[in-house]
């Protein structure tokens, strides 16, 4: 049974805002109370959906008013368990995936104002039909909101271009832990005016404040993109490769993502279809290029070859495959984009999400590596991601063990207990080596629970005073998100 303050508040909920804007039937709000990793698994007596920005002010006041935590949820993408409850049954989760007016377009001035709860995918789609480009993307876009991507200051695959989340919002409506509506939804790109609320809401994971709309910034649409994937004997040449694109191509590389052997051949495994067209590349790490035009596909293509050949010739790539169309292209990222979905379907691994200057990545790949096999011999190294930007998916799956494997679920009940058993050393490891190397534990998908402790041992007492006289500042009954991010 919930509190009677969490029954009190659920009461004033329905009755302001009536029946319909709160779910409670244990089946129907399941899915809202588990991560999509199936890592974190909270209890909550009921979901709540305000239609509208008022409605979310309503229910922030109300929860100030009985001492409630919230945690505000966009697509439940999200992979640090932020947004979902914990396990105590009083937290209530409140989704903002009823919002969902574009409510401006400027073409002229490249922005749109949308509401939180609007897809990734169909912001991009509107950007599309105004001729213009919203660059953001990541493979969650379908289901993750906007609300969420800026919560999280999201990265993904064009970071390397465009910037992650939060360099493309010019402006934010937010509702604060008092239940204040803070209209911040400029259109500006210079605004020197006092301290950068905005930049504080993002990437706050929804401790600080609600986000109910966004003004985004568009780019002007390339005329043509091309994608080659190349297979380079090392990750060094791999980095080599990202200093030649980008000498050659300057901002028109928009792509360079790196597939490390084993992470393509948990897709050839799952996903065998999806993996036909680099069967015959062999087994090799592969690099994911993409080239933009503001011309059209002649240059593309014409630059994509002068950097695949002159990197032929010096020994960087060793084969390459240049999409031969649009739907090839789309096969390619198709690859790319179902590795986190392999890795799902083999079974629990232990995650990292880090950040490292690039000149360190070849060093880092070869001692971690060394040190990984000495302490866990037989793991694979599923290490694949953003390498354009520095941010690598660094994670670790069970050895396979023969026995079991071609039984589902006694291969997750497997993988499951290599996590925890060795998921808090190999974490230390690996953040140990990455943080000596001037490195980030979590370059994109934030904190929540999973990396809150983890990131409070690396940042000292400056920093993480900071944090806590923000949060406490800003939330001082502690009721948005409670238990993310950091503790007060
Ligand atoms: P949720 O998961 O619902 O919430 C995430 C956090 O934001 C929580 O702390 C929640 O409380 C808070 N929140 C949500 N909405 C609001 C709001 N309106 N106001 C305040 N707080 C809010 N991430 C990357 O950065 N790069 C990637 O390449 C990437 N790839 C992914 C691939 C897959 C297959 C999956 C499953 C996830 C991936 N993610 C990636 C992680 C995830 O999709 C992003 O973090 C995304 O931004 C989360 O959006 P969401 O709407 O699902 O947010
Ligand atoms: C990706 C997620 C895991 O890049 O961030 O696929
Ligand atoms: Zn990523």
């Amino acid at each position: 049974m919930p509190s009677a303050s969490v029954q009190a508040f659920l009461t004033e909920v329905e009755q302001q805002l009536g029946a319909s804007c709160l779910k409670t039937d244990p089946d129907l709000i399941s899915t809202h109370l588990i991560d999509w990793r199936g890592r974190y698994q909270g209890r909550a007596p009921a979901v709540l959906f305000p239609g509208s920005t008022d409605q979310v002010a309503q229910v922030v006041r109300l929860a100030a008013k009985h001492r409630v935590g919230l945690v505000p949820q966009g697509g439940n993408t999200g992979l640090t368990g932020a947004s979902v409850p914990d396990d105590s049954g009083d937290q209530v989760v409140i989704s903002l995936t009823k919002l969902q007016a574009i409510r401006a377009v400027d073409a002229a001035n490249k922005t749109m104002t949308l509401e939180a709860g609007v897809t990734l995918a169909k912001a991009q789609d509107e950007a599309d039909a105004l001729g213009l480009l919203f660059p953001l993307t990541l493979p969650s876009r379908g289901s993750a909101t906007i609300g969420g991507n800026l919560a999280t200051n999201c990265g993904g695959t064009a970071v390397l271009r465009y910037g992650n989340a939060r360099a493309l919002c010019l402006g934010l409506e937010v509702v604060t832990a008092t239940g204040e509506i803070w209209s911040g939804l400029r259109g500006l790109r210079k605004d020197n005016t006092g301290y950068d609320l905005r930049d504080l809401f993002i990437g706050s994971e929804g401790t600080l404040g609600i986000i109910t709309a966004a003004v985004l910034a568009l780019s002007p649409k390339p005329a043509a993109l091309m994608t080659a994937l190349a297979k380079v004997p090392s990750v060094e040449s791999a980095v080599g490769l990202l200093g030649l694109a980008q000498k050659k191509g300057a901002a028109q590389l928009t792509g360079f993502e790196l597939m490390t052997k084993p992470a393509l051949s948990l897709v050839s495994q799952y996903f065998p279809v999806l993996a036909q067209p680099i069967q015959g590349m062999g087994s090799a790490d592969l690099v994911l290029l993409e080239i933009s035009s503001p011309t059209g596909e002649v240059e593309a293509v014409g630059l994509l070859e002068d950097i695949l050949s002159e990197a032929y010739e010096s020994g960087l790539v060793q084969d390459a495959l240049v999409a031969q169309s649009i739907q090839q292209a789309q096969t390619f990222w198709d690859i790319r984009d179902h590795i986190t979905l392999a890795s799902s379907e083999d079974g629990h691994q232990i995650k990292h999400d880090i950040g490292l200057p690039i000149s360190c990545i070849p060093d880092f790949m070869v001692s971690m590596q060394k040190e990984l096999e000495a302490l866990l011999p037989g793991t694979r190294i599923i290490n694949f991601g953003h390498l354009g930007d520095g941010n690598l998916h660094y994670n670790l799956a069970c050895p396979i063990n023969p026995n079991v494997w071609s039984d589902r679920n006694r291969r997750h009940e497997a993988c499951k207990q290599f996590m925890q058993r060795l998921e808090e050393e190999a974490h230390h490891r690996v953040h140990n080596r990455v943080v000596s190397l001037g490195g980030s534990i979590s370059a994109e998908h934030g904190l929540g629970v999973m990396r809150r402790d983890e990131a409070a041992r690396y940042k000292g007492p400056v920093e993480m005073g900071l944090m806590r006289s923000i949060k406490t500042a800003l939330d001082p009954l502690n009721i948005l998100n409670p238990g993310k991010v950091v503790l007060v």
